[in-house]
């Protein structure tokens, strides 16, 4: 009998309790082998195959076995874990690979991998000192690590939370309540003494906003849109304006947000002029860096980056540019009395040492996992030097991409910030009626198609972008096993998917 087979449920727990989801030490030490054996062949063959299959959802669920009703009785671990690791990898897109270039989820880095595994055994609850000494001490390292990677104060308050749009909506809610000089908390938006509270923000600013709007109370029709330049960069004479007009009829601006690389195109705001705007008026400055508030550590990043110090509050993403594994985001607050006064409560039940750091006060969790160890550990691993030259390679490797495409006969370059490049493929019989109407609204229906081919196919993986009113396709580099050769490979690519469909669509004309 091996280790496995030997697996005994019961003696696991002790004597006196049926507990089936014991597992003794002999067996969890093999299963575990195995199963790190296992993921490191799946990861090394990762590269060889597509990014992801096209598969329907129901051929996914049929793959999974997933249509049954919920067993009764339990199965042995082992052949659980092995199988699901197989089908998990077979059946998942592989934000890993090094040729996923969509949205802006980071390839994972295996010490984070490694760090959930650790950190589930620990199980520590951070949501208090006292339940997680260690886990809180790291957690507030951590925060003060990421400041100081990004330039802003160590002494800034901070938390980790899911991610970019909880990160941004715990700033939001530090702003609402600095903001208010009403007990917002208790009366709400719209309580004694309330006035009309106002958010500004680019109209390039992705969708945690509504979210914040509308969770808080103020509502999405509070968001004043700010109009953009050329660049998708906010309008700060437009802000100044639109600050004023409201300023001047009574209402309350509970905050206006920059955004430090902008979902689809990479824009970065003109940070400084918005931070000059805030201060003169006294108005609370957050700044969106989910995406690229990591890039105020290099050099390559735009100037108008490195001023994150300037800010109130700002968000940033582990899981997208430190590559941290699902999920980890950060709340950055200057004063970190702010969160306490947006968030504290003190009810009976909890008996926690008011002098130590409980991060039941700090943000809206009270159970809180140990998202601090998987960036801590990374941050460790590579150093600031080693994050350094990561993120600077993402944005090299993003210039290059666009240089391929702009030499490719039958692409057209739209846009490369950061590290997101958008272009759109442009067949050479279409090219002379660029700006038509009829013309555009057939590279939009193409390029919309051709979106829809190569994520099916999984070759490459791309998404898309809409620049003023253009369908484009984007390609966003937050991936350390991306290569100069997987940069290069895209453009060709692109219009041999691109010259297939647009062959396919004048045949059906
Ligand atoms: C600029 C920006 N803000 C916020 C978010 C939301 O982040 P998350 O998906 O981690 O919630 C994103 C996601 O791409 C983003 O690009």
């Amino acid at each position: 009998m091996n280790n496995v087979a030997r697996a005994s449920s019961t003696s696991a727990a002790g004597p006196g309790r049926y507990a089936p989801l014991a597992i003794d030490t002999d067996t969890f030490r093999v299963l575990g082998h195995q199963l790190v054996d296992q993921v490191a062949r799946l990861l090394d063959a990762v590269p060889q195959g597509p990014v992801t299959r096209d598969e329907s959802p129901s051929a996914v669920r049929e793959a999974l076995g997933l249509n049954g009703p919920l067993p009764n009785e339990g199965v042995h671990p082992s052949a659980l874990l092995e199988r699901m690791a197989d089908l998990l990898f077979q059946h998942s897109l592989l934000n890993g690979h090094p040729r996923f270039f969509g949205y802006i989820t980071a390839s994972p880095a295996p010490i984070g991998m490694l760090a959930d595994f650790l950190v589930a055994a620990v199980n520590p609850n951070v949501g208090a000192w006292t339940l997680a000494p260690a886990a809180t001490e790291i957690e507030a390292q951590t925060v003060r690590w990421i400041a100081e990677l990004i330039g802003v104060p160590a002494t800034t308050g901070g938390l980790l939370v899911s991610g970019g749009n909880m990160a941004n909506i715990v700033g939001f809610l530090a702003a609402r309540a600095a903001a208010a000089d009403w007990d917002v908390r208790a009366t709400g938006v719209a309580g004694a003494g309330s006035r009309r509270l106002r958010v500004y923000a680019s109209r390039e600013t992705h969708t945690w906003l509504q979210k914040a709007a509308d969770i808080t109370g103020l509502g999405t029709d509070a968001i004043r849109w700010i109009d953009t330049d050329a660049r998708q960069r906010m309008n700060v004479d437009a802000l100044r304006a639109q600050l004023d007009g409201d300023l001047d009829a009574g209402d309350r601006p509970c905050c206006v947000v920059g955004t430090a690389g902008s979902v689809s195109t990479g824009a970065v705001d003109p940070l400084p002029a918005i931070a000059a705007v805030c201060r003169e008026r006294g108005v609370w400055f957050h700044v969106d860096g989910a995406y690229g508030g990591f890039a105020a550590a290099v050099d390559e990043a735009p100037a108008e980056l490195h001023v994150l110090h300037l800010a109130d509050s700002v968000a940033v993403d582990p899981h997208k540019w430190l590559y941290a594994p699902l999920e980890a985001g950060c709340a950055l607050v200057r004063d970190p009395e702010r969160l306490r006064a947006a968030f504290a409560y003190h009810p009976p039940y909890y008996h926690f040492d008011e002098h130590a750091t409980n991060y039941v006060d700090h943000g809206p969790q009270n159970s809180r996992g140990f998202r601090a160890l998987k960036v801590w550990l990374a941050l460790r691993q590579a150093g600031a030097a080693g994050y350094r030259r990561m993120i600077s390679d993402d944005i090299r490797l993003s210039r290059a991409m666009a240089d391929a495409v702009q030499r490719h006969p039958d692409l057209e370059l739209t846009s490369q910030a950061l590290s997101i490049t958008t272009f759109r493929y442009v067949p050479a019989d279409l090219r002379g009626g660029i700006g038509t109407e009829e013309v555009e609204r057939e590279l939009d229906a193409l390029n919309r198609a051709l979106l829809d081919r190569l994520q099916r196919e999984g070759e490459v993986f791309v998404s898309n972008a809409v620049i003023d009113g253009r369908y484009v396709l984007r390609a966003c580099i937050v991936n350390f096993r991306t290569q100069l050769a997987d940069v290069e490979a895209l453009p060709d690519i692109v219009a041999r998917r691109g010259r297939t469909l647009r062959e396919t669509r004048q045949a059906r004309a």
